[in-house]
């Protein structure tokens, strides 16, 4: 979960270079090869490229064979261990979900926040892999224009509902015509399976993995699948799959208004905050009110944003701020302060919402196109009517008053209606197989986290008996960039296993 906004600008040599990808469907053959190749340009350099062709549908179960014979080109990065000798890999993943992982792993490489501690460096060779349909795995392409019409989420009755319900399926389809038939194979059991494909073309004995986030669902449903394969496992940023969706909606709300809420305590504390001196939460509301009433312009967009912004534009993309406090080469509070005073005094550039091109597909922030399709089969999304949504909506803005269930959640559970993909992997409780060995799997979460709540570390714990949970007491989505206490303590656990105690609690 986690819109994982990383500023591309600030922190990469090169970016947004698209490699043209070639998504053509092929016949299988064979055990599937890691086929190394010459890196594309846009992957700083550092890091072996390689490629893999894969099932573009799996069968059932713990199957990895193909239900067809059809495949996709999945790409893959590694970073070389820096001890000599053959070394295991680590497989990491962002999350989003549609965050390139393969780009990140070189750009750590030059980015301490994006890497990782010599000792992880020393114990592991790194490997990313583009999850299936982001990055240069087969990306999934949208039709752009369709993409960039607003069409409000917030539905007041059938009319509305009716808009949103043809927008979406038009999107739905623009999808399907520009990407193909792998628009119904993204949800996160595949990447699951493209993930144990790849680790047995490397020889790998065990399936050794960091995620953040989204890729926190990816570890959960990789243990449910392959138990006896898991090596060392850290997952930051817990999402949980087991609610339904309305309970699922009033917790991300309510983490999200939380924090939110925190950030005015802050705002009203320190000196830093644009805000400071002035009473934060009163402005942000003021700035909502008059958003609600009419759009604020965005002047500063000049093509690359939308042109003005509403309340509904402001109340989903505050969420993205909130998630770094301090971070540089992220949009963080700082930065939500700033957009805040400048929407207040009628010029909402910054908290516009972006543009999506062809070139989004590719983007190291993450391909909002991705982010859209695999969360429709990842995420339940039943609403038939207006008064469905609307009553989900009506009981989640007792949790969340200001922003009034504005979420990721809410985005797939209104964006998804009428969508051509089916719902594939909608939430259910983790079946993790009794008799098998329960590896001791690595839970990281934070107090303050406007995307994944506490409540989600909680609900995973207990589904994975012999999980070691720890909190950051502090603010933000995910840890590990941090460069803190709390790296150093899931650092340690991937290089030597040594595991912290269940419950600890650190500052940083
Ligand atoms: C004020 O906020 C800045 C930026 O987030 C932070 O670095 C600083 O430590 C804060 N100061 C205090 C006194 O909390
Ligand atoms: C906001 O921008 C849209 C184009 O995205 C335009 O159709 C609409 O008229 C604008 N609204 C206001 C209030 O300026
Ligand atoms: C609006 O804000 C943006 C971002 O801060 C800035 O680049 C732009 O110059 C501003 N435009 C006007 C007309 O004030
Ligand atoms: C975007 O991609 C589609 C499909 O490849 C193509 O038809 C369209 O012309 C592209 N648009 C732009 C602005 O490049």
């Amino acid at each position: 979960m986690g819109t994982f906004g990383l500023r591309s600008n600030s922190i990469l040599p090169i970016c947004l270079t698209i490699y043209s990808v070639i998504v053509a469907i092929t016949e299988a053959s064979g055990t599937p090869q890691v086929k190394w190749i010459s890196c594309p340009k846009d992957i700083p350099p550092g890091v072996e490229c390689g490629t893999i062709n894969v099932p573009l549908k799996y069968k059932g179960g713990t199957s990895t064979a193909g239900d067809g014979s059809q495949t996709i080109e999945l790409f893959l990065t590694r970073l070389k261990s820096t001890s000599t000798g053959h070394r295991q890999p680590l497989f990491f993943n962002p999350g989003g979900p549609g965050v390139p992982a393969a780009a990140l792993i070189a750009d750590g490489i030059y980015v301490p926040n994006l890497g990782f501690s010599a000792n992880v460096r020393e114990a592991f060779d790194i490997v990313g892999v583009d999850p299936r349909g982001v990055g240069h795995s087969s990306p999934v392409l949208c039709d752009a224009d369709i993409f960039n019409q607003r069409v409000p989420t917030f539905v007041k009755n059938d009319q509305d509902f009716r808009k949103l319900v043809y927008h979406n399926r038009r999107l739905g389809e623009s999808c399907r015509r520009l990407s193909g038939p792998i628009v119904d194979n993204l949800d996160v059991i595949h990447t699951v399976k493209d993930h144990e494909v790849v680790r047995q073309a490397l020889g790998a004995t065990h399936f050794n993995y960091f995620g953040l986030s989204y890729g926190s669902l990816l570890g959960q449903q990789y243990i449910e699948l392959y138990p006896k394969k898991v090596g060392r496992m850290a997952l930051d940023g817990i999402v949980a799959h087991s609610q339904s969706e309305t309970d699922t909606l009033i917790t991300e709300a309510s983490t999200y208004e939380r924090t939110l809420d925190k950030f005015f305590e802050w705002c009203d504390s320190n000196s830093t905050c644009a805000l400071h001196g002035r009473n934060s939460k009163k402005i942000f509301d003021e700035v909502l009110a008059t958003a609600d009433k009419k759009a604020i312009p965005a002047p500063g967009c000049a093509g690359s944003c939308q042109p003005n912004v509403t309340g509904e534009d402001i109340r989903y993309n505050a969420q993205d701020f909130l998630e770094f406090y301090d971070l540089p080469v992220a949009p963080n509070w700082i930065d939500l302060a700033g957009a805040i005073a400048q929407a207040h005094a009628g010029n909402a550039t910054i908290l516009s919402t972006a543009l999506a091109t062809n070139e989004s597909q590719g983007a190291v922030e993450g391909s909002p196109y991705a982010y859209l399709a695999i969360g429709c089969q990842d995420w339940r999304h039943g609403a038939s009517i207006a008064r469905q949504l609307e009553g989900r909506l009506s009981i989640t803005k007792r949790f969340a008053p200001q922003t009034k269930g504005a979420s990721q959640t809410y985005y797939y559970q209104s964006t998804c209606i009428g969508w051509p993909a089916k719902t594939t992997n909608g939430q259910r409780k983790l079946h993790i197989q009794s008799t098998s060995r329960a590896p001791p799997v690595l839970l990281v979460h934070s107090t303050y986290d406007p995307s994944c709540s506490p409540v989600w570390a909680e609900l995973v714990a207990k589904q994975l008996p012999t999980s070691v949970s720890i909190t950051r007491d502090g603010y933000g989505h995910t840890s590990h960039f941090l460069l803190g206490e709390t790296r150093s303590v899931i650092d340690l656990y991937l290089a030597t296993g040594k595991l912290p105690r269940n419950g600890a609690v650190y500052k940083t």
